[in-house]
């Protein structure tokens, strides 16, 4: 078992939450990434277990998501966009300067293990572009200045 007692927990809570078991694969998809950091076949096994669903059926959902990574990354998982409004307002040349800095390639892990940087589609925050999400947070209308100062914070808070 991947999943620990409090994930399975959290997941079995959700389910009286919603009217079918196929609205539970989101939350209990958020559960997991948080205990696991990353999502694989045999968590989405484990999910389908809890929730009496087909696995297909977790993984399909899973892969909708680029906020889930399917393979480790970092403790600092950034997303870039690189959608219209951002890529128009230089999202691909900052991604090169962020991998530039980190010294890393792209879905890569640094070596100490902070951080992973990835290009995913539009994030819903068009009007501050460009921006990026570290794990939970935005981060907006973004410049090299800014992405200096927040690498430098994230690397303080190791
Ligand atoms: S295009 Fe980047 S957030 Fe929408």
């Amino acid at each position: 078992m991947i999943l620990n007692e409090q994930t399975v927990k959290a997941i079995r809570a959700d389910i009286p939450k919603y009217p079918q078991r196929r609205s539970c694969i989101l939350p209990a998809l958020t559960h997991a990434y948080r205990q696991v950091g990353h999502l694989n076949e045999v968590v989405y096994r484990e999910i389908a277990d809890v929730l009496d669903l087909d696995t297909i059926q977790i993984a399909e959902a899973a892969s909708f998501y680029t906020m889930f990574p399917k393979q480790p990354v970092g403790k600092y998982f950034i997303q870039v966009c690189h959608n219209l409004s951002c890529s128009l307002l230089g999202a691909e040349s900052l991604v090169e300067y962020l991998l530039r800095k980190l010294d890393v390639k792209k879905g890569a892990i640094t070596p100490d293990g902070l951080f992973t940087v990835v290009t995913v589609e539009c994030l819903g925050s068009c009007t501050t572009a460009p921006m990026m999400q570290i794990n939970d947070l935005f981060y907006e209308n973004l410049t090299r200045e800014k992405v200096d100062a927040i690498i430098d914070e994230l690397r303080k808070k190791g």
